[in-house]
Parts: structure tokens; C-alpha cells; sequence
């Protein structure tokens, strides 16, 4: 549903997003298809609404620049760039702090994050109200351009977002630029209004991923989390030496050595979703790859899931894991 920006929109897109619902907000860029980051399953709802093949890892926004210091950790390099630029169109991948509040599926498992302040007024306002940060791919379809407009969103969204808040066209309309600062030498993984040339004289030398005029998508430079143990897919029973990732009931799912599954211990069992939930699932799964990545298991059997809806994207990245 679509909503004029004023004080009571605001409102109810606030509470929306507490609630672990999707509303789509405009940026000074574009517009952004916003959800709880601290809310696994909301995150979840972000890549199943996109229809995105894969857990792309998103980009977490914050009302006020000093937020992110709860998250990621912030050299005085990066203090320095986000006194120049934030708040604004600058995106900055940072080193993720262990034990975050942010749910695992924002960073893809990756061990940075990507996070922006942004400078449009509806964006800030949305977050000081939500009081949480807000994770936001561009409010599009998987495959179609970013949305600069509302009517946009529509077009592609359309009812799969709880609420569009129309804040007229955006003033970039073009995506911000990515910069990561976890690496020594700065790179700019992807272009926007704020340039290298722009950045330079904070930084020093910066690595740009645009050659000869072409611009190489950041997804494609990413190293997608991969356990360091083998991952079997599809298993119907457990064999020794194995962890067990379960989705829905182990009634049925035996050991190659004798007995049930349910009788796996702690460190080598963790279901998904008991309740065969896709949502809860994509929420738990990088975290519970981590846990059975533990040192004790010689590999992970992973159950079936179905390869529907957001079970797509878990199969996409369980397919990675498994193949790498
Ligand atoms: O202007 C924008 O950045 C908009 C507005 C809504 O803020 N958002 C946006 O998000 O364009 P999205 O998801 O469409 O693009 C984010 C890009 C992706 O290419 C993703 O691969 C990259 O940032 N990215 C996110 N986290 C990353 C990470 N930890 N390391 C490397 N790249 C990352
Ligand atoms: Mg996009």
C-alpha cells in the first residue's frame, strides 16, 4: 500500500518494521526495501519479496553515523571518511563485530558488513522510529533497475511489501558507492556519485574495480561463506563422524552407526526449523553452519529442503557451500 510521508505514515511504517514487515522507503539514491537487521526472519522476507537467487548480502542503515560503532569496528581512517561524507551516498564495508545483534543473513556470513547513514530525512526519521537498523536492498525485483521513484516500486513490488512511503523522486538515483575499507588498500567495489577522486585525498591511493569501462558487479567479487568441512546435501541418514543440519522432523532420519538422530549430541545437531518454516530456516542458516563448523565434525549433512520460495535462495547458498 502506497503512503504519502507525513508524521502518521512515518508512524505506521515504524511499527511495521518492528513487527518484521517490509516497507519500501525512499534514500537519497534510491529507493530502498527496508527490514528489521536485527530480525533474521524479516531479513529473510527482503530476499524472498526480491526473488533474489542468492543471500546477496545487504546494506545495514543507520539514523545517526556514531550507531554503527556497536556493529563493526571503526578505525580512525573510517572515522575520518564518515565525517566527510555521512551522512550521504557512500556505503562503507567494514570489519563485523563478533556478536552482533545483526542477523547474520545482512552480511551473507561474510565477516564485514556493509553500512550506510543515509542523508534523505524520510530514511532518518524511519530509523530513529523503528530504533533498530535497517537492512535495504534497492526496492526492485531481482534482475530490474533500482527503483528512483515510488510508482517504481509499484510496478515491481507491487503487494509484496507491506507499505511503500512515497517521498517523490530520489536526488541520485543511482545506487551509493560501495567502499571497502576492511581490506589495507581501499577499493571502491562499486561506483556512485562519491569518486575516487572525491575520496583520494582522505585515503591516500584507492583500488578501483572499473577497467576499461567496465564495471564489475561487487557480488560477483565476493567470497561466499563456505564451512571448512565437506557439506553433503540431500542426506537421508547421518554417518559417523557427521553433523546433521535438520530441517522440519528427525523422526525419521536414522545413523549409519544404529539408533536415531535425536540422539545426536548438542555440537552435532541443530534443525533449521523443527516446524519445516523456510522463513526461520534462511534466518538460522549461516549461523548454524558456523556452530557445526565447530573442529568436532568431520562434515555436515544437510536435509532436503524444499526449493520453493525462499528455500531457493537457502539451496543456492547450500549448493555454494557444498561445491567449494
Ligand atoms: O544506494 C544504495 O546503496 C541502495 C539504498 C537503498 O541504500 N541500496 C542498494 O543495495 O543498492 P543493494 O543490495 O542493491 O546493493 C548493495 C551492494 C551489493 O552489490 C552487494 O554485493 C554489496 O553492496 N555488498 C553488501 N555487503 C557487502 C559486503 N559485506 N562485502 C562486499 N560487498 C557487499
Ligand atoms: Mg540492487
Amino acid at each position: 500500500m502506497m503512503k504519502a510521508v507525513n508524521d502518521t505514515s512515518l508512524k505506521e511504517a515504524s511499527e511495521l518494521i518492528r513487527d518484521g514487515r517490509l516497507v519500501a522507503f525512499p534514500t537519497e539514491t534510491v529507493y530502498g526495501l527496508g527490514a528489521d537487521a536485527t530480525n533474521g526472519e524479516a531479513v529473510a522476507r527482503i530476499f524472498e519479496a526480491k526473488g533474489r537467487p542468492s543471500f546477496n548480502p545487504l546494506i545495514v542503515h543507520v539514523a545517526k553515523p556514531s550507531d554503527i560503532t556497536e556493529f563493526v569496528e571503526v578505525s580512525e581512517k573510517t572515522q575520518a571518511v564518515m565525517a566527510q561524507f555521512w551522512p550521504g551516498p557512500l556505503t562503507l564495508i567494514l570489519p563485523l563485530k563478533g556478536n552482533s545483534r545483526i542477523s547474520q543473513l545482512c552480511s551473507a556470513g561474510l565477516p564485514t558488513l556493509a553500512v550506510r547513514c543515509p542523508s534523505n530525512q524520510t530514511a532518518r526519521k524511519l530509523i530513529t522510529l523503528a530504533g533498530v537498523p535497517i537492512a535495504a536492498p534497492s526496492a526492485n525485483a531481482s534482475g530490474h533497475l533500482s527503483p528512483t521513484n515510488a510508482q517504481h516500486v509499484e510496478k515491481s513490488l507491487g503487494n509484496k511489501v507491506d507499505m511503500i512511503l512515497a517521498g517523490g523522486s530520489t536526488q541520485a538515483g543511482l545506487e551509493s558507492t560501495v567502499l571497502d575499507l576492511s581490506t589495507d588498500i581501499p577499493t571502491i567495489l562499486r561506483p556512485g556519485v562519491v569518486t575516487a577522486e572525491d575520496l583520494e585525498p582522505l585515503l591516500g591511493s584507492i583500488e578501483t574495480e572499473v577497467k576499461d569501462g567496465e564495471i564489475k558487479s561487487p557480488g560477483m567479487l565476493l567470497k561466499h561463506y563456505a564451512p571448512s568441512i565437506p557439506v553433503r546435501l540431500n542426506a537421508v541418514d547421518v554417518a559417523e563422524g557427521e553433523a546433521l543440519l535438520a530441517f522440519g522432523s528427525i523422526k525419521f532420519m536414522g545413523l549409519k552407526t544404529g539408533g536415531g538422530a535425536s540422539s545426536l549430541p548438542e555440537e552435532r545437531l541443530r534443525n533449521l526449523s523443527e516446524d519445516g518454516d523456510l522463513y526461520e530456516a534462511a534466518s538460522n542458516l549461516f549461523a548454524y553452519l558456523h556452530a557445526l563448523d565447530n573442529g568436532e565434525n568431520k562434515a555436515i549433512a544437510v536435509m532436503n529442503i524444499p526449493n520453493q520460495g525462499v528455500g531457493i535462495a537457502i539451496n543456492d547458498r547450500l549448493n555454494r557451500a557444498a561445491s567449494s
